[in-house]
């Protein structure tokens, strides 16, 4: 049998009132990704051939992200918000181009797995013409109930709609509808809008497709992966749930964590085997970290890559840029930023390195401070391999440490030292034998 084709497509047209926010409800994040890009995400991993995503408010912002998340990814808009159904014919173009598959998901429901939308278009290739993802919230309230009759899902009653017994049904629909592409549109333009929203819901297409003697069946999922997000509470929930879930992937993968809860992870944060996260360790976008290095506890790292065996924090700032080479090591209250530090260098206490180059096996004492910025641009701090920088040093770029060098501690360094210097940059020290005997004995007598 040849390969079904598929279009998905994601409504993202719904004004998100109570996320009470100037951005649109999709481009609120969870794992510093927005919502609407989890589901472009796992529309793609389930095999998506085209996807055509639904917007409204905060158009362009939409179109933009998802263009840039995976090409060709159209975009229709909805001008009036009339219901899921009506939201879904605001792509009758992609569905009129005739797929096997079609998938309607919601953009604010990102915790859907590619499993589970893979597993719905199963259920297509296997006969069936429509198949609605059902699930069990431990409150049902708010969501649509799935009325089942003897195996086969009957109509999907909306909560607002629903008799008392109905409500007391505790199957709910989770959004994820899979339907025969030969009859979707069909089934899509019978919807009318007789109920207390006047709205088209998408929902009513399964009793219009029982009247036309389709087969319609429900697959089931956890409450988890059918989360909506309609407030920030919930969307606090879908992070910790999302939090949970690449954890766990990535501890199956060989990194150990001693508090994982503690441990909050990006989107594309990757993280090497043996690897070991202290608690209450931050990643922002763009972190990679080889295998067995250790994250000490209280670090914040983005936008950084850190090599095989290094060390970082406890309590450690890389910002982006940061470069973090083999087995070195950069200790407690340091910053780095924009610099690479070369196999073995140390950057142990109280440092900011900042557009610099710091070479191999250098050492870079406490309180050192790469001065990249004079008000106006920054400039760049190079640091030859196996370098001494003496503690409480400010070394004014643009400036050059050579090899070997050596930096009295206490240095304003204004001039490139050539390697192997040795360089002192403070006022020479003073020292009086004897005299603050006498300076107490004088302020004594002045004020006895
Ligand atoms: C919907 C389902 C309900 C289900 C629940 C699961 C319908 C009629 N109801 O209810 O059965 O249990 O989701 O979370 O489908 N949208 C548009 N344009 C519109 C209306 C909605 O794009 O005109 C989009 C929204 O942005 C949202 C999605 O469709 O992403 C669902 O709409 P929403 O209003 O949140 O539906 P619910 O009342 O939650
Ligand atoms: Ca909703």
């Amino acid at each position: 049998m040849s390969r079904r084709t598929c279009l998905s497509i994601v409504l993202a047209a719904g004004e998100g009132t109570r996320m009470a926010s100037a951005l649109p409800k999709v481009m609120h994040e969870i794992g510093g990704l927005p919502l609407v890009l989890h589901v472009v995400d796992a529309l793609t991993e389930a095999g998506s051939d085209e996807i055509a995503v639904v917007v409204g408010k905060g158009a362009e912002q939409v179109s933009a992200a998802v263009a840039s998340r995976r090409q060709g990814t159209r975009c229709f808009v909805q001008h009036e918000r009339l219901g899921t159904a009506h939201a879904t014919l605001a792509a009758r173009e992609a569905l009129a181009a005739g797929h096997d598959d079609v998938l309607v998901v919601f953009g604010d429901t990102p915790l859907l797995e590619p499993s589970e939308l893979a597993g719905a278009r199963q259920r297509l290739s296997e006969g069936a013409s429509v198949v609605v993802l059902g699930f069990r919230p431990p409150d049902p309230a708010g969501y649509g109930r799935l009325i089942e009759e003897d195996g086969r899902l009957l109509a999907i009653r909306e909560d607002r709609d629903c008799s008392p017994e109905e409500k007391r049904i505790t199957f709910c629909n989770s959004g994820l509808m899979a339907i025969d592409g030969r009859h979707a549109l069909a089934l899509l333009e019978a919807v009318g809008n007789q109920n207390t929203k006047r709205e088209f819901y998408l929902t009513d297409i399964v009793a219009i497709a029982n009247a036309r003697g389709l087969t319609v069946v429900t697959a089931e999922t956890g409450h988890e992966s059918a989360l909506g997000i309609n407030n920030r509470s919930e969307l606090a929930e879908a992070e910790a749930i999302w939090q949970q879930r690449r954890r766990r992937k990535l501890m199956l993968a060989g990194v150990t964590m001693l508090a994982p809860e503690t441990v909050h992870l990006c989107h594309d944060t990757e993280i090497g085997p043996d690897t070991l996260l202290e608690p209450n360790v931050f990643f922002g976008p763009g972190v990679v970290v080889e295998g067995g290095a250790r994250i000490r506890a209280f670090s914040h790292l983005e936008g950084a890559k850190v090599a095989a065996g290094a060390e970082i924090g406890p309590f450690a700032r890389l910002r982006p840029g940061s470069d973090v080479g083999a087995k070195a090591k950069v200790g407690n209250f340091c910053e780095v930023k924009n610099a690479l530090l070369e196999p073995g260098a140390k950057v142990n206490h109280l440092t900011y390195i900042g557009d610099a180059t710091v070479g191999a096996k250098a050492n870079i004492g406490a309180g050192t401070i790469t001065c990249n910025y004079d008000g106006f641009a920054k400039h760049r701090t190079e640091i030859g391999a196996g370098a001494f920088i003496g503690s409480n040093s400010s070394l004014v770029a643009p400036v050059s440490i050579g090899a070997g060098a050596y930096v009295a501690s206490g240095s304003v360094i204004t001039a490139d030292v050539p390697p192997d210097g040795l360089a002192f940059g403070r006022a020479r020290q003073e020292t009086k034998p004897g005299r603050a005997a006498r300076l107490k004995a004088l302020k004594g007598a002045a004020s006895g």
